[in-house]
C-alpha cells in the first residue's frame, strides 16, 4: 500500500471535517480497532523480513501524523464552539415568567381573618355539606322557618338529613360541641343558596362567621370587636351603627351598617341615598343554642356575627357586579 497516497487522502479528508461527530468517525476509521493503522500493522507480519522494519516505521509515522491532525482539529472545533458561545449576549434581559396572585376574594378573606387573628381569634373551617341539625335545628331555626324551605336551601338526595350549608353558622355548633369556653373563632368558607344569579346574587358565595364565648361577655364586647374590624378594613374615619334585627340564634340581634364609603354618608346610588351600608348580621348567642351544645347559659355568654365576603370586597373596591368574581376574566382579576 502506498503510504504517500494515504497521507494525501488523509490531508484532504481532515480539511473537510467541521464537526466533532465527523472527527470521531475519522478517528475510528484510522485509529479504531478495525481501522487502517490496525490493518497496516497486521500486514507487517506478512512482509518479507527485510522490508518489515522500514514499513513499520512508516506506519508509526503515519499514526503520529493522524494523531496530531486530530488533536489540531479538536482544538479548532473547540475554539469555534467558544466563539459561537461568545455570540450569546448574556446581558440581554431574559423572558420573564408571568406571576399570578391570589384571587381578590381570597385576599379579602385573608385580610379579614388577619384582623381577627390580631384580636386573638383562631381560624377554623367546616364542611360545605352539613346536617340539617347543624345548619338549622341546633341554631334554634324552627321547622316552619322559611329558610328551611327547599326554595331557600339546597338539600341533598337524602332529604331532611344533608344539605349544602346556607351559612357558616353551623360551624358554631361544631366548634362549641368539640371545645370548651373560653373560645374565639372565625370561620371563612363557601355557602350555598338557590338564588337566581344577578348583579348582587349568586348560588354560591363566601361568608366569614365569628363568635366568642366566655363568662361575662356583653354586647359592648361585640360592639368593640366589630368597630376595630370595620375601621381596620374600611378606614378609621368610617362611622358604625347597630340596627335592631332578628336572627333565631342570637338575642338581641343587630345588623351592622357603616357610613357609605363611596359618598361619605351624603347619599349615593350605592347606599340607596341612605348614607349607610349594611355589612353584617350579629348578636348575643341565644341561650337555646348554648343548651344544644351543652353550655350552661347561666354561666356563659357570647356574641356571634356573620358577613358576606363578596359584599365586603364589593364595597371596599367599588365593584358593582358579584358575577365578576366568578367569571375568571383576567382583565378584572389583574386589577387586584
Ligand atoms: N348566619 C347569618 C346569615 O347568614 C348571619 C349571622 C351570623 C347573624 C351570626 C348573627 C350571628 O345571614
Amino acid at each position: 500500500m502506498d503510504i504517500e497516497a494515504i497521507k494525501a487522502k488523509i490531508d484532504k479528508e481532515i480539511e473537510s471535517i467541521d464537526s466533532s461527530e465527523a472527527l470521531t468517525a475519522f478517528r475510528l476509521k484510522y485509529l479504531g480497532r478495525k481501522g487502517l493503522i490496525a490493518e497496516l500493522t497486521k500486514g507487517i507480519a506478512n512482509l518479507p523480513s527485510d522490508q518489515r522494519a522500514s514499513f513499520g516505521q512508516e506506519v508509526n509515522a503515519l499514526k503520529s501524523k493522524i494523531i496530531s491532525l486530530i488533536t489540531e482539529k479538536e482544538k479548532r472545533l473547540g475554539s469555534v464552539k467558544e466563539e459561537s458561545f461568545a455570540r450569546v449576549d448574556i446581558t440581554l434581559p431574559g423572558i420573564s415568567r408571568q406571576l399570578g396572585h391570589l384571587h381578590p376574594l381570597t385576599q379579602t378573606i385573608n385580610e379579614i381573618c388577619e384582623i381577627f387573628s390580631r384580636l386573638g381569634f383562631s381560624i377554623v373551617e367546616g364542611p360545605e355539606i352539613e346536617t340539617e341539625y347543624n345548619n338549622f335545628t341546633a341554631l334554634n331555626i324552627p321547622l316552619e322557618h322559611p329558610s328551611r324551605d327547599v326554595f331557600d336551601t339546597f338539600y341533598l338526595k337524602d332529604k331532611n338529613k344533608f344539605l349544602l350549608r346556607s351559612h357558616t353558622s353551623p360551624v358554631q355548633i361544631r366548634v362549641m360541641k368539640s371545645r370548651k369556653p373560653p373560645l374565639a373563632v372565625v370561620v371563612p368558607g363557601r355557602v350555598y343558596r338557590p338564588d337566581a344569579v344577578d348583579a348582587s346574587h349568586s348560588f354560591m358565595f363566601h361568608q366569614i362567621e365569628g363568635f366568642l364565648v366566655d363568662k361575662g361577655i356583653r354586647f359592648s364586647d361585640l360592639k368593640g370587636s366589630l368597630e376595630v374590624f370595620a375601621k381596620a378594613i374600611f378606614g378609621e374615619e368610617i362611622k358604625m351603627r347597630f340596627r335592631p334585627h332578628f336572627f333565631p340564634f342570637t338575642e338581641p340581634s343587630a345588623e351592622v351598617d357603616i357610613s357609605c364609603i363611596i359618598c361619605k354618608a351624603k347619599g349615593c346610588s350605592v347606599c340607596g341615598r341612605k348614607g349607610w351600608l349594611e355589612i353584617l348580621g350579629s348578636g348575643m348567642i341565644h341561650p337555646e343554642v348554648f343548651k344544644q351544645v351543652g353550655y350552661n347559659p347561666k354561666i356563659y355568654s357570647g356574641f356571634a356575627f356573620g358577613m358576606g365576603v363578596e359584599r365586603i370586597a364589593m364595597l371596599k373596591y367599588g365593584i358593582d357586579d358579584i358575577r365578576l368574581f366568578f367569571e375568571n376574566d383576567l382583565r378584572f382579576l389583574k386589577q387586584f
